[in-house]
């Protein structure tokens, strides 16, 4: 494929992400570490990109370097406790200006307009404020926390109010108490809470490691809440970060956050790759599978045509109108992976025989292979019992030996139930092939 055409392809893709991405509420938090990198401009402007297709931002970032830096230049110690800083009054001067340079800096990068840049003709607006109330941590295991504390109130109304208005929010972990002091907070578990009372459509975390892998040793694109509840329950080998960011996406779900992306930042473009494809680079958590197997419904038809009509043009697969398919589609069972159907399979009864013949099971070319024909057939010789059938029965020029290595045997034409012997298209000259179920 030509860059052209791949180009063409890609951004045919993306267009539904993008329409369905407008008006949507993202909260993206990203490390101390982010703000460092020489890259952070790009990083800036691909937020300022978002934006400019409408989707309303809060960013939250971190700082623990910024402050460690500014810690050891002041001759001042580290002191951490169960991996929470403990910042007394010294330190607490140091969080302040952390939080303000990187701040200003954000404000600074979002502002630019250079022509070189991906913000050239972008106006963005940017609000910070204070929109964090908090408490302090207090004393815990003997030791006093001093001024690192914990969120207690988040003003939603009036970040709502400026994300209505097209502002990108700028948060830093910092919190004040109605009595005036200032607390340094987790800026993860603060991107967490702000996306919970947002009710966000996305968190996403941008982090420094790579992504969690499963086995065997592939990278984990989607997980359910449940299913990464059980990760957590075995040996799985994340580093703590990664297991950290995991549970807090858990959380995030289970508090009705829609979806939460992990996204290695190193790879430039991720978040583009990640929120604009199907299949995305990063580890998605999400209370619902984000690939279902179920029946098909009318508003199927349409993703079923596309993915049975070059095989029956080419012979694979029987042709079946339009009309045919909206008839039968109650027959249909598909998968459908985040709104796309890229597996099908129909299961026809024939109760006299207690008979069902199973037609039109395809699998879209770029996801074959991965074990998703089987479970479909699995998934229909289920139902075909529920439907007391003892017997399923299947028509195919192309595809018998794959039938053959799932239990289906071989049969002449009198196998099948009689009313079908007389549809038998004998110019087409498939091989029967049955299978008790
Ligand atoms: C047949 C089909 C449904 C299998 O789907 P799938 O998700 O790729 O299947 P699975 O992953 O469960 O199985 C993959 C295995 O089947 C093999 N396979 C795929 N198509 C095959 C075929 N037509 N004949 C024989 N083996 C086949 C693959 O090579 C692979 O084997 P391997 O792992 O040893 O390499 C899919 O290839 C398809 O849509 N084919 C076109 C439509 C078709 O022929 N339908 C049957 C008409 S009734």
């Amino acid at each position: 494929m030509d860059g052209e055409t791949r180009f063409v392809n890609w951004f045919r893709d993306a267009a539904p992400y993008i329409q369905a991405h407008r008006g949507r509420t993202f909260v993206i938090y990203f490390s101390g570490e982010a703000v460092a990198d020489t890259n952070f401009s790009q990083t800036i402007h691909d937020f300022a990109v978002l934006n400019s297709l409408g989707i309303r931002l809060v960013l939250v970032h971190g700082m623990r370097p910024q402050i460690k830096q500014r810690l050891e230049a002041a001759g001042l110690e580290s002191s951490y406790h169960k991996g929470i800083r403990v910042t007394d009054s010294a330190s607490l001067q140091c969080v302040k200006e952390a939080a303000g340079t990187i701040r200003v800096e954000i404000e600074a990068l979002l502002s630019m307009g250079l022509s070189n840049s991906p913000l050239t003709g972008i106006r963005t607006r940017v609000c910070t404020g204070n929109f964090i109330t908090a408490k302090p941590l207090g004393v815990r295991d003997g030791i006093d926390f001093c001024h690192t504390g914990e969120i207690r109130r988040i003003d939603c109304q009036s970040i709502g109010e400026k994300l209505d208005h097209n502002n990108i929010i700028v948060v830093s972990p910092i919190g004040n108490s109605p009595t005036g002091e200032v607390f340094n907070l987790s800026a993860e578990s603060l991107s967490v809470r702000i996306a919970v009372e947002l009710v966000a459509d996305k968190l996403i975390f941008l982090t420094e490691e790579a992504m969690p892998l499963g086995q065997p040793d592939k990278p984990i694109r989607q997980l359910t809440t449940i299913e990464a509840k059980g990760i957590f329950c075995r040996d799985h080998g994340f580093d703590e970060i990664t297991q950290r960011h995991l549970e807090l996406a858990v959380e995030a779900c289970e508090a009705e956050v829609g979806r939460v992306h992990l996204i290695n930042r190193a790879s430039d473009g991720a978040i583009f790759e990640e929120l604009f494809s199907r299949d995305g680079v990063g580890t998605l958590v999400s209370s619902t599978p984000f690939e279902v197997m179920r029946t098909a419904t009318l508003q199927d038809l349409a993703g079923i045509l596309d993915l049975i009509t070059p095989l029956e043009k080419q012979g694979v697969l029987v042709k079946r109108g339009r009309e045919v398919l909206e008839t039968e589609i109650g027959r249909f069972t598909v998968i459908d992976r985040d709104g796309l159907i890229i597996g099908c399979a129909a299961l026809y009864p024939f109760n006299t025989d207690q008979a069902g013949e199973l037609g039109c099971i395809a699998i879209h070319d770029e996801y074959a292979g991965a074990a998703r024909g089987t479970s479909l057939l699995e998934y229909v010789e289920k139902s075909a019992r529920s439907l007391a059938l003892n017997q399923m029965f299947v028509l195919t020029t192309q595809a018998t030996h794959w039938f053959r290595e799932r239990g289906f045997e071989l049969a002449g034409i009198d196998s099948l139930p009689t009313e079908k012997q007389g549809l038998y298209n004998f110019s087409r000259n498939s091989k029967v092939l049955c299978k008790k179920v």
